[in-house]
């Protein structure tokens, strides 16, 4: 169940926006569209068209550290974003903030090649793993996540974008609370007066809605892998850790702040 962005192009750079432009900074929302809500400005950069890698430093030379969400649905996304990042260096980016999520790890399919190469460049970094966010679709697992708002990621952002010494390191994201999806569609029917269910979905099922997305086999097999995983407790295992930032934004207040939107529907 996913609210709609609140300004920005994604549910995270979105917010983002929203506490650089509160404090004051100068920045750009780089997308396909090249547009941006008010009063943000947008510069047109499409991962898949070197034509419009050059636009951000055109539209801002002084470009000097980016927030960094990969395209989705590679199964390796460092082929894709490496000649962007290489142009950044040239250009004077000192410090990039990475977001990749918990399961993946350094070296690994997905994000985790990309995680590699930017640790390994000698610039600033912070890599930013967050578990499932809160609106993320119901899957298959019956495994207690730590949902986390997009809100509180953005925050981790911000502070690793503008912290005066960059961490360069990797840290885990997670939210407050602990459930399982039965648990969260419980909380949704309570809050908005009507039943929601969770449908348990068999990895088969999983699978075939992943590739019905367009997404191939090969990488919907590591999302599916994803939620084995956490039937047997690895999102949870993630509260537990020092490298762990914990959120403050609840499932709770989420579906109170949004309910609007599914209680017209
Ligand atoms: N959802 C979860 O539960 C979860 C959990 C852990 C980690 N993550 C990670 O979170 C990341 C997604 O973050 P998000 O939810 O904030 O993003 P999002 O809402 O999915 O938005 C994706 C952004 O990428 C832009 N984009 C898409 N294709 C592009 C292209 N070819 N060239 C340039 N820009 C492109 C989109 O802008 P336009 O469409 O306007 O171009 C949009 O701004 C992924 O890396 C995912 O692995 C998600």
């Amino acid at each position: 169940m996913e609210p709609p962005c609140r300004g920005g192009t994604s549910k995270t750079g979105g917010r983002l926006a929203k506490l650089i432009h509160a404090a004051g900074h100068p920045f750009l929302v780089a997308s396909r569209s090249g547009t941006a809500p008010e009063p943000f400005k947008g510069v047109k950069f499409d991962w898949t068209d070197s034509s419009t890698f050059e636009n951000p430093f055109k539209a801002d030379p002084k470009i000097d550290r980016i927030y960094l969400i990969a395209p989705a649905g590679y199964l390796d996304s460092l082929p894709i974003v490496q000649p962007s990042i290489k142009l950044a260096l040239s250009k004077g980016v000192k410090r990039f903030v990475l977001l990749t999520a918990t399961l993946s790890e350094p070296g690994g399919p997905g994000l985790g090649k990309l995680h590699e190469y930017i640790a390994s460049l000698g610039a600033e970094y912070t890599v930013l793993r967050p578990t499932w966010f809160i609106g993320a679709e119901l899957r298959h697992s019956n495994g207690k996540i730590p949902l986390i708002e997009a809100d509180d990621i953005a925050k981790a952002a911000f502070d690793a974008l503008y912290a005066e010494k960059s961490s360069n390191a990797d840290y885990y994201l997670v939210g407050p609370e602990l459930y399982t999806y039965d648990e969260a569609a419980a909380l949704f029917t309570e809050i908005l007066g009507r039943k929601i269910a969770h449908k348990h979905l068999t990895e088969e099922e999983e699978l075939a809605i992943y590739q019905s997305f367009g997404l191939s086999k090969d990488y919907a097999s590591v999302l599916t892998a994803g939620e084995g995983l956490v039937t047997k407790g690895s999102e949870e295992a993630f509260v537990r850790t020092n490298k762990t930032i914990t959120g403050t934004h609840t499932l709770r207040q989420f579906i109170e702040a949004n309910k609007q939107i599914w209680i017209k529907q």
